[in-house]
């Protein structure tokens, strides 16, 4: 289903691109995220005719034709923009966020110490951002997340968050490996429902994109009946 208007009318939230978690004036912590998923998603709903709001990390994509885009920098900032755009008819976590931030990032940069070889970082846990949009009163009738593994069982991380973060779907991808996952054009995707699951690719991430929302209207469908 790709006719200009099977959207109209649905308001869908998409996160895309990284946190930086700011340590000092001049130092974060961020990650590889390029938002090339996020945005392709975003992308395609708004050909789709959705009123699309895009929750864009640090990133230097050029904003998709018809997208309502908000810049934001950390964890915190995404978690306050994503939860401001609700309500909303769907929302699709694509963003990599951070999980741990500063608990005190210095007011002035970090200088080196004489004599001193070793810097602590006290770092704690963000808020879940997914999972905060899942049990929000305004929850979207379809809540999407990503999950990004580097090793081990990809359907059992997946089947994990999907339990974990109250979810509808988990799109489950390799990262740190060539051709998926973070920067590259490409990825490929293990898409987890409760009621089943598809691989969608290799593919480039805007026919990717293309892919998801085609299965997120067969996901609602079956969630609907259930
Ligand atoms: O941006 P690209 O270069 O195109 O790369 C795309 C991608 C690899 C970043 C993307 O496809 C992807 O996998 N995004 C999710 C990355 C991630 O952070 O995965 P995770 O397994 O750590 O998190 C699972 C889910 O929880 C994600 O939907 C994430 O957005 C969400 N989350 C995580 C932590 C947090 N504090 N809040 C969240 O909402």
């Amino acid at each position: 289903m790709t006719t200009a208007d099977a959207l109209a009318g649905r308001r869908i939230v998409v996160s895309a691109g990284p946190t930086y978690e700011d340590i000092d004036p001049v130092r974060f912590l961020g990650n590889r995220s390029s938002g090339r998923m996020g945005f392709a998603i975003a992308a395609a709903a708004a050909r789709r005719g959705a009123d699309v709001v895009l929750v864009a990390g640090p990133v230097s994509l050029p904003t998709p034709p018809g997208v309502a885009r908000v810049d934001v920098r950390s964890a915190r900032d995404m978690h306050r923009a994503v939860l401001d755009a609700l309500p909303a008819d769907a929302y699709v976590g694509a963003a990599a966020v951070a999980d741990w931030t500063p608990v005190a990032p210095a007011a002035a940069k970090l200088k080196k110490q004489p004599g001193v070889d070793r810097l602590v970082l006290e770092l704690q846990r963000t808020a879940d951002i997914l999972a905060d949009v899942a049990r929000h009163p305004s929850r979207p009738r379809l809540v999407v997340g990503f999950a990004a593994e580097t090793s081990g069982d990809l359907a059992a991380h997946a089947q994990g968050k999907l339990r974990d973060k109250g979810a509808d779907a988990i799109a489950a991808n390799r990262v740190g490996v060539a051709g998926s996952g973070f920067e590259s054009p490409d990825n490929a995707l293990e898409v987890w429902w409760r009621g089943g699951s598809r691989s969608l690719g290799p593919a480039p991430k805007t026919a990717l994109a293309d892919q998801l929302l085609d299965l997120l209207d067969t996901i609602a469908a079956s969630t609907d009946r259930a």
